[in-house]
């Protein structure tokens, strides 16, 4: 595996590595890497000749009162993961290298894509997020990239920006990873206290039972959104963001479930705020 942190040495060694032909697929990661990411990383593997995967603590997908100092780091343990999953390349960009002095431009998406469940309480998060990953898509120019379905909105603004800006990348979206009580993998599960951690499979188990809901034939959003609410406020210090009941694809709300349907949630424990969805074929 080899590890560089200029666009310089990238290009220069996806170069070489291209030119044996065959396909590139990108995993763009903010590390401290779980199974989720892993799971990413093999299914690139499974797929292209040559596997990419990024580190980069986006700055710009922060807010001026998020974790972004905070973010958990271990660049080493990252290394060791991603050459253990026979990755090809790791970029490692440090912030001044995609963002130097009197950097200007940003993507944008408009309309309700980014102004509905994260982009509420999260402010230009998706502008951040579209901006990076526009920037790594132009310089890697991977012929698929992976993202985890955790981040379902984000999967639905990247898959968007990438059918507007006719990027010809496939976005291949992952099934979202979970620990043996149901909470769903992230990073930041690591600034959780013994306490939450206990209590934050409760947000997994409410979505669960809405899906059984379903199953058993319950067509009424406001009815699940209710129980979900219910079930969240049974967790000590949590502070609800959202539940949504959306159309899986437009994000849309739904007030009659018919088709394919994302029930997302976000909730802060303390300071530490998760995110989780389930989608649903009905
Ligand atoms: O999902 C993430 O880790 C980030 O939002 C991403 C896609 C790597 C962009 O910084």
């Amino acid at each position: 595996m080899r590890v560089v942190h200029t666009k310089q040495q990238l290009r220069k060694a996806l170069k070489e590595l291209r030119s044996a032909g065959g396909s590139v697929g990108l995993v763009p990661t903010m590390g401290y890497l779980h199974e989720g990411h892993i799971s990413l990383i093999r299914r690139a593997r499974q797929e292209n000749d040559v596997v990419v995967v990024s580190v980069f603590v986006n700055p710009a997908q922060f807010g001026p009162n998020e974790d972004l100092n905070a973010y958990p780091r271990d660049t080493q343990g990252d290394l060791k993961l991603m050459q253990g999953e026979k990755t090809d390349l790791a970029f490692l960009p440090r912030a001044e290298e995609l963002y130097p002095d009197g950097y200007a431009t940003y993507v944008e998406l408009n309309g309700r894509m980014t102004q509905v469940l994260c982009g509420v309480s999260r402010p230009g998060h998706f502008r951040g997020v579209a901006t990076v990953v526009t920037k790594l898509f132009n310089i890697v120019s991977p012929d698929r990239a992976y993202f985890g379905q955790k981040d379902a909105q984000q999967v639905s603004v990247i898959k968007k920006m990438v059918r507007d800006l006719d990027f010809n990348i496939t976005i291949v979206a992952c099934p979202t990873v979970r620990e043996a009580d149901g909470l769903a993998m992230s990073s930041r599960n690591s600034y959780l206290t013994a306490a939450q951690r206990a209590q934050a499979p409760v947000i997994a188990r409410a979505l669960f039972e809405a899906r059984d809901r379903i199953t058993a034939g319950e067509r009424c959003s406001a009815s699940l959104v209710d129980l979900i609410k219910e079930r969240i406020t049974t967790i000590d210090n949590a502070t609800l963001d959202y539940v949504s009941i959306i159309d899986a694809d437009d994000m849309s709300d739904i007030e009659t479930i018919i088709g394919p349907t994302l029930i997302a949630v976000a909730v802060k424990l303390g300071r530490t705020r998760l995110i989780d969805n389930i989608r649903i074929e009905v």
